[in-house]
């Protein structure tokens, strides 16, 4: 089954040429901490990248890296304790940084979407399916009356391939699947130019998993838009996505195609990763390697792996490495490849 979910506002034609350089976000330098009582987190600091309409862009990174920081920054959903202290986020060359709350409470859902990490728990467990999709859609300002907007819940069900009639019950008659299907289809409604996955497969078992990432696929491509999917399992990004990013302690620290990254990748956290990997097809799911990350509180000075990396070198522990692209279109953060004089942490 194919079912398209339209955007009466836009011409699809023309919403995913991108910016005048042809991406369709470009993240620059961005820096996001949580102020607690123990200290700063430093969850993501100085990440770059970009992304084109309709790419697919894997984020892998053990658990605390900043993956979900980053994502609910592009949503503009940092809260208190945390603060966007720095970088650009520029969606179609608006930078949703400078944005005040009501053009990105306009813009979020519609222009960037996202699925939460742990999405489905996050249901409203006394609302209808159908008034929780109608939610989303309220006050975006898309001029539809009510028998629209129920129209397009039925579209949206239907492209996350649920029966219409889903819309009438409440989460707890739901499966599993289901529920994340649901999730999907509330961050998909409006159609937006990038959709964000956090984890939207952890908790189902194995073939839900693939059904559900097939469902994301095929969507993704109906509209257009582009992926950021965040997760754990390398098999899954292997087949699903064209570009991985590397997070280590809130820095990118490798970013490249699928290819690239597995077959030839430079930074030695992601040789280790891929090399922890089974053999088998390269499958299988991301582990943890020795040693303990950095406490985002207290990152030490320099490359911030340094004192887990079998290839560490003096100017490592004093000096942080920018990512820079070191071979085409395959960008690393580590002194193995630059000349050293990257900025100083
Ligand atoms: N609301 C918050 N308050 C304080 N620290 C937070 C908050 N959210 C996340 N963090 C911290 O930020 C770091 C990155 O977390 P997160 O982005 O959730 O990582 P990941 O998604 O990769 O597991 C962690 O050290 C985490 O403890
Ligand atoms: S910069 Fe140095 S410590 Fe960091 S990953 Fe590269 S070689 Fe290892
Ligand atoms: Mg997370």
């Amino acid at each position: 089954m194919s079912v398209t979910v339209k955007n009466p506002r836009r011409d699809a034609a023309t919403r995913n040429a991108g910016d005048q350089d042809g991406y369709v976000l470009r993240v620059k330098d961005l820096d996001v901490q949580y102020y607690t009582d123990a200290g700063i987190v430093y969850a993501n600091n100085k990440v770059s990248f970009d992304l084109k309409p309709g790419e697919r862009l894997g984020l892998v990174g053990e658990s605390g890296s900043g993956k979900s920081t980053l994502a609910l920054a592009l949503m503009r959903m940092i809260h208190e304790p945390g603060r966007i202290a720095g970088g650009q986020m520029l969606l179609d060359g608006t930078d949703l940084t400078q944005l005040g709350e009501e053009q990105m409470r306009l813009t979020r859902g519609s222009e960037i979407g996202m699925v939460p990490q742990g999405a489905m728990n996050s249901l409203n467990p006394v609302m209808r399916v159908r008034d929780q999709l109608i939610d989303a859609m309220e006050d975006h300002n898309l001029g539809l009356t009510r028998a629209q907007m129920e129209g397009r819940v039925v579209d949206a069900l239907r492209a996350v391939e649920l029966d219409p009639r889903v819309g009438d019950m409440y989460p707890h008659e739901l499966s599993g699947g289901m529920k994340q299907r649901a999730c999907i289809a509330i961050a998909i409604i409006m159609t937006p130019k990038v959709i964000i996955a956090d984890e939207p497969t952890s908790a189902l078992d194995v073939v839900t998993q693939r059904q559900v990432m097939q469902t994301i696929g095929r969507i993704q491509q109906e509209m257009g838009s582009a992926v950021i999917l965040i997760g754990h399992d390398m098999g899954l990004m292997a087949q699903f996505v064209d570009r991985l990013a590397v997070m280590y302690a809130g820095s990118l620290v490798e970013l490249g195609s699928v290819q690239d990254s597995f077959t030839e990748p430079l930074h030695p956290y992601t040789q280790m990763l891929i090399s922890s990997l089974p053999v088998l097809g390269k499958r299988g799911v991301f582990r943890s390697i020795p040693g303990i990350t950095p406490l985002l509180r207290d990152l030490p000075p320099g490359c911030v792996f340094h004192d887990r990396c079998p290839k560490v070198m003096e100017v490592c522990k004093v000096k942080n490495p920018a990512l820079l692209e070191h071979r085409p279109q395959h960008w690393a953060a580590c002194h193995l490849y630059g000349n050293g004089n990257e900025g100083e942490r």
